[in-house]
């Protein structure tokens, strides 16, 4: 790393340096004050390691455009050089761009890493960030396995930086209120929690088609996928994971159908393929992953037969938390449509919720929640539907980029612990699927799961 000094980060300058401001504001002229023009530095410094979809869209052209006034993109890195060259077109910055991790952070000096590579190598970018300096926030998983996730927690324990994992899911309006209702014990004591969660043929096939589809990349989709769904379990419930029983099998995709071929395009079955896609009708994924394949011949359009697909297609798993609450969870990867159901059982009452994201009939533009109580009323409770997760991403970035210390009432920002928490139910889920055997979550790393979950925002 450089020994060239760091810039004063927005985040040093906001803790240490508003108390010498307000003295120097005594004794500097207003009006010289307001002359000062805006300092570079006042600025939160962000370099983002993988130029994929998402860190050139939520992390990329939208903070870009968003958060202009608080945030420099300072550094790219991507192993893709042409998706890294694409990447910077698209998110509209001059920012140098690299393949070198090390040397991006040397040179462009961030206060903050964004990671949004593959989920198998976000524990290289966290750990050597931290190593180097700078604050992280991270996509979900935090990580894929257990042995990766104790150098996080460890690494994090050693340097002190600050490690964010993009929970975005906790933001829905929908899923708040289910929260807030739980949060004020509308249903007494949580005893059970009944969590399915449907993937349709269209977005759960998709899964099947990139890098998520196999086990060395992605963990499995009990570690991708449900580690959304199983952070938001840890959050509503409000405990910690105990002990994981994990159910899983591929029984639709890989090799269960009788033709196959590398990917979409020139495949000889397109016309008898229900999942047939042709990317190059979208210009953008067109511009992002077929123009870049020359590079590391990754196939955005994967075929869903494919022999090497070795994650589970249906995942089940019972979950015990440290409370006593008891979760019974599922995943389907190949439904008609998309959404969940679930239901909080108490010891006064019910809260259930049939969510749909997408179906082949037509639906009203809202969620409900139903809360019915023992011995007494049932009541609905609707909630409009809205893109952005409901302004969720909006209040997720806000906190990250403009006001770290905003109010949390509902615990939806998310640090290491329920970064590793949500991971280690997932990767409990496929251990035991392996062994046949119940796991505990305290064995995994050196984390001994709580009965109330620790505080981290
Ligand atoms: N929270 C959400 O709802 C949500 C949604 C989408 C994606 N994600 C997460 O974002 C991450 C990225 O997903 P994506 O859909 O953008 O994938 P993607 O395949 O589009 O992008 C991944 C990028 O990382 C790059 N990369 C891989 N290994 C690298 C390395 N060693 N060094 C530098 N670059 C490397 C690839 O070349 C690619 O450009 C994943 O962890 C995924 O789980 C989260």
């Amino acid at each position: 790393m450089s020994d060239a000094p760091r810039p004063v980060s927005r985040r040093q300058f906001l803790i240490t340096g508003s108390s010498a401001a307000a003295g120097a504001a005594l004794v500097r002229p207003a009006a010289l004050l307001a002359d000062t023009p805006r300092r570079v530095q006042d600025k939160m410094r962000v370099a983002i390691v993988g130029t994929g979809i998402r860190g050139i869209t939520m992390w990329g052209r939208e903070v870009a455009e968003e958060y202009a006034d608080v945030v420099d993109i300072v550094g790219l890195c991507d192993i893709n050089e042409g998706r890294l060259a694409f990447g910077k077109s698209y998110i509209g910055v001059e920012c140098p761009t690299f393949s070198d991790f090390d040397a991006m952070v040397a040179q462009t000096q961030p206060d903050t890493i964004i990671v949004t590579t593959n989920d198998n190598t976000h524990d290289t970018f966290i750990v050597r960030g931290m190593e180097l300096g700078c604050d992280i926030v991270t996509e979900k998983p935090m990580t894929t396995d257990e042995r990766k996730c104790q150098a996080i927690l460890d690494t994090q324990a050693a340097t002190g930086k600050h490690v964010t994992v993009t929970f975005n899911y906790r933001y829905s309006p929908h899923r708040q209120k289910m929260k807030e209702l739980l949060m004020e014990g509308r249903i007494g004591k949580l005893t059970s929690v009944d969590f399915h969660w449907y993937l349709d043929v269209y977005h759960g096939a998709d899964y099947f088609r990139r890098w998520h589809g196999k086990r060395a990349s992605s963990g499995t989709l009990f570690v991708h996928k449900s580690s959304h769904h199983f952070d938001l379990l840890n959050w509503w419930i409000d405990s910690e994971p105990e002990e994981v029983f994990g159910y899983g099998a591929l029984e639709y995709y890989g090799t269960n159908n009788s033709f196959r071929h590398t990917n979409c395009r020139g495949c000889p079955h397109q016309a008898n393929c229900k999942h047939y896609w042709d990317i190059t009708e979208n210009e953008f994924l067109t511009n992002l992953y077929v123009n870049n394949e020359q590079y590391d011949g990754y196939l955005r359009d994967g075929c869903v037969w494919d022999e090497a697909i070795d994650v589970y297609d249906k995942m089940a798993a019972q979950i015990k938390y440290a409370n006593g609450v008891q979760v019974s969870y599922s995943c389907t990867t190949y439904s008609p449509y998309e959404g969940y159901r679930i239901a909080f059982n108490g010891t006064q009452g019910r809260i259930e919720a049939w969510v749909k994201e997408r179906q082949p009939w037509d639906a009203p533009p809202y969620d409900e929640i139903r809360v019915t109580d023992n011995f007494g009323q049932t009541e609905l409770i609707q909630i409009p539907q809205s893109a952005g997760h409901g302004g969720g991403d909006t209040r997720l970035r806000d906190k990250i980029f403009r006001d770290p210390s905003a109010a949390d009432p509902y615990e939806q920002f998310a640090g290491v612990r329920d970064g590793a928490m949500a991971v280690l139910v997932g990767i409990a889920a496929r251990t035991s699927v392996d062994t046949g055997a119940p796991v505990q979550v305290a064995r995994l790393t050196t984390l001994n799961p709580q009965p109330v979950r620790p505080k981290e925002g």
